[in-house]
């Protein structure tokens, strides 16, 4: 799939790893679709990278919103090619702390969101993608990205919550492309290591130290274009399906 001809949707697109891919698929020549809650945000990069790129504001753990918001975008640009989902957050807290047990509204959060809505968007988005003309050689509809992070196989003391989510992503990688197979649409997930967004560069250099010195070779923390780059590529490459890539410089996370 080329990038220049495709419309594709970035969930979490108003900032951090989102936000580069935005960049880059506009970049690139290519149509790119802000979901995100962040309305201020998403204006403002809509507003800077022109008329290429529309921002919906979308709640990706709400089905209604989901669906109002592909609807805006058929209604603009027609087919939608792709997604990225990038919506997510953290939170961390040992699973009993001194405080006691970890909460189980704050567990269920973070699944609902970083799982739940990640799924949310993938079965809209490719019941939408279904309904496009093939295209390229193998007839493909349609390809998506989800985001994942190493955490979902070296998750650090904390991390039960968000680990999980992520091993959902992963695991739900490989169900959902068979899934697709007859649709013609690919799915695959991205685990980031630690990444240098706007959110990492406020923090103390000596915490940006500590986190690169976890990687090999480049030690140092990942760019967002880089992750975006990654990210295009699977949506590009026509034969890779199913798969889970780490993006991490042989990053491994200690226990904490
Ligand atoms: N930055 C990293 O180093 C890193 C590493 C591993 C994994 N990840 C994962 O990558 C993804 C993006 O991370 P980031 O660092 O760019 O985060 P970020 O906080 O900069 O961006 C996340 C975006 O998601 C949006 N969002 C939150 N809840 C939403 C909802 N319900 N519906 C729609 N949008 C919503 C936010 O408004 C925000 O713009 C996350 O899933 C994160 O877990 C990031």
């Amino acid at each position: 799939m080329k990038i220049s001809t495709s419309t594709i949707i970035v969930t979490g697109g108003a900032s951090g790893l989102g936000g580069a891919c935005i960049r880059e698929i506009v970049a690139r020549g290519g149509k790119g679709v802000i979901f995100d809650m962040n309305e201020e945000k998403g204006n403002a990069l809509a507003n800077e990278l022109g008329e290429n790129v529309l921002f919906c504001s979308v709640n990706v753990t709400d089905e209604t919103s989901v669906s109002a918001g592909i609807k805006s975008v058929v209604d603009k640009f027609g087919e939608i090619h792709g997604a990225i989902n990038c919506a997510g957050t953290g939170d961390a807290g040992r699973t009993v702390g001194r405080d006691g047990p970890y909460p189980l509204d704050r567990f269920q959060k973070i699944i609902d969101l970083n799982l739940v809505g990640t799924f949310n968007v993938v079965r809209l988005v490719a019941n939408q993608m279904q309904t496009n003309e093939p295209g390229t050689k193998d007839g493909e509809r349609g390809s998506i990205v989800n985001v994942a992070s190493v955490a979902a196989i070296d998750g650090q003391i904390g991390q039960a919550a968000y680990a999980a989510s992520k091993a959902g992503v992963v695991g739900m990688t490989l169900p959902i492309a068979r899934d697709f197979s007859k649709l013609r649409i690919r799915i695959n997930t991205i685990c980031p290591g630690v990444f240098m967004t706007e959110l990492m560069g406020m923090a103390p250099q000596e915490m940006i130290d500590g986190l690169a010195a976890n990687a090999q070779f480049p030690a140092r923390l990942g760019d967002p274009a880089e992750f975006a780059d990654m990210a295009l590529s699977l949506i590009e490459n026509t034969y890779i399906n199913g798969e889970t890539i780490r993006l991490d410089a042989a990053m491994r996370m200690p226990p904490r």
